[in-house]
């Protein structure tokens, strides 16, 4: 537990950015660090595979699926640490070849996610991970395109989880935060 309280004193506060009234919270001082990152890494990672913490899916991974933008510094390291595929879901119009879609709506404005059709094989069990989980808009649109593809989302994961905008309740499957705020 000595870790993550050191991880979350490394996130930072911006108030007012983007936009007047969200009080962004920035995971990139702990990247800056190596050894923040790599304990960071290893938290997560550690409880995908410990069968004796509490709350662990206790399922193997076969696919580690990662939201554009900032999910991107997590689920590589991650899925490769794991020995699972890495697949990751990007912004409408920036994957080649036969894609699905689902649109969501965020914090502030709304957008369309998409992942590549041949991404995940019908079965398959698949983690979901991001940076921060807001109103769990762009999570439950991840968790829609990974079921059009006939995988099973066993969890979400998340540095950062803001409480009161209430998101976990939208998604259908458990959700693991490290750190949670209000
Ligand atoms: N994404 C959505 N809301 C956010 C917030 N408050 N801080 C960082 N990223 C976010």
């Amino acid at each position: 537990m000595a870790d993550v309280e050191h991880l979350r004193s490394l996130l930072k506060a911006h108030p007012d950015f983007p936009k007047k009234g969200i009080v962004f919270l920035d995971i990139f001082p702990i990247l800056r660090d190596p050894v923040a990152f790599e304990s960071l890494i290893t938290h997560f990672v550690y409880h995908l595979t410990s069968h004796t913490i509490p709350h662990s899916p206790s399922k193997k991974v076969d696919v580690v699926v990662a939201l554009d933008a900032r999910g991107f510094l997590l689920g590589p390291v991650i899925a490769m640490r794991l020995g699972a595929a890495f697949v990751p879901v990007r912004k409408k119009g920036k994957l080649p070849g036969e894609c699905v879609t689902a649109t969501y709506k965020k914090e502030y404005g709304s957008d369309s996610f998409e992942m590549q059709a041949d991404a995940i094989q019908p079965g398959q069990n698949v983690v979901i991970i991001d940076d921060l989980i807001a109103t769990g808009g762009s999570a439950k649109a991840a968790g829609q395109l990974v079921s059009q593809l006939g995988g099973k989302v066993i969890e979400y994961l998340f540095i950062i989880e803001l409480l009161f905008l209430k998101g976990a309740q939208r998604l259908d499957a458990p959700v693991y935060s490290m750190v949670k705020t209000d």
